[in-house]
């Protein structure tokens, strides 16, 4: 037995940190020190991204300023328009905004990762990464690009960009909330891979890079879409439970459910399943309603209850996003979080470097070629 091996790093502290706290057993969150309900009822993106990354709310004129330092970065350059074009129709949305992220790394002339450089850049990528996704998805269905609005918020202004139309008050609204839900999650897979990236000194695109890699993943936020396409799979209420049961036979997973960290409902799956109460669609509300029901009387003796992924498809379709987006839309809130964590590893930054155990053969003869047979 190896001392001190936690497989897949589990309840494995690396630092401490200031940023966010989470409450597995309770099923509580809170961005420096504000609970998740109370900022998504009252707060904005923008201010949780500057809570993030200051550590404390704005005042309405630095609001204003950090708003319009977001604005005026939200446009590409315009050789930025023609990679995306040049990019396969067939490209995975993750893999076509990881690619066009490292590429605005290339056109920044100081690519350096001190901290006084990570909030510059994390303004600029922040407030474009809206306008990276609504493009890619435009130039993949041969439309030509909408171009930001400077008078809209983050969130308007991205369903503007994906619609060609301004949203309404209750759209804007609920995108904002999915926003400041996905800002920010502690040390997750992808916050990790950003700050290991980062404590080689590398860059600050490299990181994010990294960052949006591990985002991708089914395990983690890839399952916002999967969740999604296993309720449109389901097709209706009567089906769940047979499905539930053979997709557990199969010794397959309910996608938006299981949590390394929460053993009990995640709190900004509350938030999204009232979204979802509000604006899905009754059926497909109907057939996740079931499905949770089953999730949470058959598999919470294992610690598996309801995520974050699991509302918030349904959310997302009904503001008529495609869910080939929808992990798109979780890194679009998570670089606040990914640059919060950068910043604060590198105030007192030393090498990450873990180690493994070996548990190889040593010392072993070398056989030359014509000896192995
Ligand atoms: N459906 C069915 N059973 C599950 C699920 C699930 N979604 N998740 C975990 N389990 C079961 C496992 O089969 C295992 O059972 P066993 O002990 O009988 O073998 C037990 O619960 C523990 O599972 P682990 O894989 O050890 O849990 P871990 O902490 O490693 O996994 C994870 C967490 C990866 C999120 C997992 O729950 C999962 O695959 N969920 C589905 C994908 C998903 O929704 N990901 C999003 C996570 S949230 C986020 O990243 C934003």
């Amino acid at each position: 037995m190896v001392p001190n091996l936690q497989s897949g790093m589990e309840n494995v502290y690396v630092d401490t940190s200031a940023i966010c706290y989470i409450d597995g057993k309770r099923g509580e969150l809170y961005y420096r020190g504000y609970s998740i309900d109370e900022l998504s009822r009252m707060s904005t993106y923008e201010e949780v991204a500057y809570l993030l990354w200051y550590g404390r709310l704005p005042r309405r004129s630095e609001l204003r300023e950090f708003r319009k330092s977001l604005s005026l970065e939200r446009e590409l350059q315009e050789e930025v328009y023609s990679i995306m074009e040049l990019l396969p129709k067939s490209v995975n949305p993750m893999g076509a905004l990881r690619t066009i992220v490292s590429y605005l790394g290339n056109l920044d002339g100081e690519p350096s990762v001190t901290v006084e450089d990570v909030y510059r850049k994390g303004v600029s990528v922040t407030a474009k990464i809206p306008t990276i996704v609504a493009s890619l998805w435009n130039i993949k269905n041969g439309r030509e690009p909408i171009r930001p609005r400077k008078d809209l918020s983050h969130a308007a202004n991205f369903l503007y960009m994906l619609h060609g139309e301004k949203p309404s008050k209750d759209e804007e609204r609920a995108m904002d909330v999915a926003l400041i839900l996905y800002a920010e999650h502690e040390i997750n897979a992808s916050a990790f891979a950003v700050m290991t990236v980062g404590s080689t000194l590398s860059d600050y695109y490299s990181a994010l890079v990294a960052g949006i890699g591990a985002l991708k993943g089914p395990l983690h936020g890839g399952a916002v879409e999967e969740a999604l396409r296993q309720f449109m799979e389901i097709g209706s209420p009567e089906r769940v439970e047979e499905w539930f049961w053979r997709k557990l036979e199969r010794g397959e997973r309910i996608m938006g459910a299981g949590h390394r960290v929460y053993k009990t409902y995640d709190p900004r799956a509350l938030i999204f399943k009232e979204y979802a109460r509000a604006l899905g669609e009754p059926e497909l509300y109907a057939v996740a309603e079931k499905l949770e029901e089953l999730v949470e009387s058959h598999l919470a003796k294992k610690g598996v209850h309801i995520n974050v992924d699991y509302w918030a498809g349904i959310v997302f379709h009904a503001l008529g996003i495609p869910p080939e987006l929808y992990t798109t839309i979780f890194a679009m809130g998570r670089v606040a979080g990914w640059t919060a964590h950068l910043a604060e590893y590198l105030s007192h930054n030393r090498l990450i470097r873990p180690r493994l155990k070996y548990v190889g053969e040593i010392g072993r003869r070398y056989v030359p070629i014509e000896e192995r047979g």
